[in-house]
């Protein structure tokens, strides 16, 4: 058996060829002679080594919004200014409204429910808002059927300066699962130098250890191109900077809603059921963009296959918002189960053409009118992947009309700062 003092003296460097010779025999030496170390070096190398070589399993997705989620969020109506009773009040109000029968489901608080976090790291609701915890309100939201979202930040802090899921991130999930939160909006503030990947990666980790299903909404704003990597990590991320309520130009960090869509071109791959591309959530309502405006606005969230949570106060609800957002025909596109997300498939100057396969092998198209002017405007069966020669179904959307069918093409026109919304068929 070797001494300390001898595997000292072997191990100097700079050895003979006999005395290096001597030196491997006195380590298979001391191999040999201590078998019960040699079986305890298999144990725990031998599978560590053989871990390395496998290649990690590919992760599942969680098997939640195999189509965009629906619901409604404070954010764009309320901001900070937000209380358990408004809360209360978007739940009542998403059942007797109909928004809820036309699948509208999820009531989400966005930023500034939370208060400090207590002694044991543990969050907290900010008892000035929500006097009876988050716990009752989400019973409240369930109780009328509807499901309960809740909102945090990946960084030390939220947007609105409220403690965010930095270092306790599994406790919040564990919170939030207790709570019954069924969506949780995660945001992007007060990061410093963290990777988005594995942050984000470390919150589905952590809401995926509660065993409580709960779509999880990354809100990154689309800075480390989340579609390239998060089909499994979230059920939808944010692809741009937030919406403004106008329809086009910048307002510090917010975009207007065409803005957005052009944002959206080139994305419509990454995304499909279970994994969205989100513009950001619905304006329509809020008052800073028209009528036909806000069906512009809709329609193409719709052929984005975006999600639809709406954004306005549902207690003072317009019946012209109320018809927009209740829109069944746009609804089923936005639904639609094949989860394709459309494209652009023309664009001539203002002039837009935009189609999204369907199921049944259909297409719904927007056609746009981004001008000043009323215009004319023409889609190709050619740019919808169609043969000239087929005659297809022509039915209108926001009409809720059947159109004669056509072959070949459609030309109809459309109000400015408008669409026309179709679906083509057998
Ligand atoms: C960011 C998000 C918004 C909203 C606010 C809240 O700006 O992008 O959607 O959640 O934070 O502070």
């Amino acid at each position: 058996m070797l001494t300390d003092a001898r595997v000292v003296r072997l191990s100097k460097p700079a050895l003979s060829g006999g005395r290096r010779y001597r030196q491997y025999l006195g380590y298979w030496r001391y191999f040999v002679n201590n078998r019960g170390f040699l079986a305890v070096c298999l144990f725990f190398f031998l599978p560590v080594a053989h871990a390395q070589e496998k290649p990690e399993p590919p992760r599942t997705a969680n098997g939640l919004s195999l189509t965009p989620p629906m619901g409604w969020n404070s954010w764009n109506k309320f901001a900070c200014n937000i209380s358990e009773d408004k809360v209360r009040q978007a739940a009542d109000q998403m059942v007797s409204s109909g928004l809820k029968t036309a699948g509208y489901e999820y009531i989400v608080i966005d930023d500034c429910w939370q208060g400090e976090r207590d002694a044991d790291g543990q969050t907290t609701a900010d008892k000035s808002k929500f006097p009876t915890g988050i716990k009752a309100l989400a019973d409240y939201v369930h109780a009328r059927g509807l499901k309960f979202g809740i909102y945090s930040d990946a960084g030390t802090k939220t947007c609105g300066g409220r403690p965010g899921s930095r270092g306790h991130e599994y406790q919040d999930a564990l919170q939030y699962a207790a709570w019954g939160v069924d969506y949780l909006k995660y945001d992007w503030c007060n990061v410093g130098t963290q990777d988005a990947k594995s942050s984000y990666l470390t919150m589905s980790d952590a809401l995926r250890a509660t065993g409580r299903p709960i779509v999880f909404s990354m809100c990154e704003w689309g800075t480390a191109k989340p579609w390239l990597w998060a089909s499994n990590v979230g059920n939808l991320w944010r692809t741009t900077g937030d919406i403004w309520d106008h329809w086009q130009g910048h307002k510090t960090y917010s975009l207007g809603m065409m803005d957005i869509v052009d944002l959206q071109v080139g994305l419509s791959s990454f995304s499909g059921p279970g994994h969205w591309n989100d513009p950001d959530m619905l304006e329509v309502g809020n008052g800073g963009m028209t009528t036909e405006e806000y069906r512009s606005h809709f329609s193409l969230w719709a052929e984005l296959a975006a999600p639809l949570m709406a954004g306005n106060d549902l207690s003072a609800m317009s019946p012209e918002t109320k018809e927009i957002l209740t829109n069944a025909e746009v609804i089923a596109v936005d639904q639609d189960a094949l989860g394709k997300q459309g494209d652009r498939v023309k664009k001539d100057g203002d002039l837009e053409v935009w189609s999204r396969p369907l199921k049944d092998g259909g297409r719904a198209v927007v056609l746009l009118n981004r001008s000043e002017t009323s215009r004319k405007v023409a889609v190709s069966w050619e740019d919808l992947g169609y043969p000239h020669s087929l005659k297809l179904h022509v039915r209108d959307l926001w009409q809720h009309k059947d159109l004669p069918p056509s072959a070949g093409e459609f030309e109809t026109p459309v109000a400015s700062h408008g669409v026309v919304m179709l679906r083509l068929g057998f």
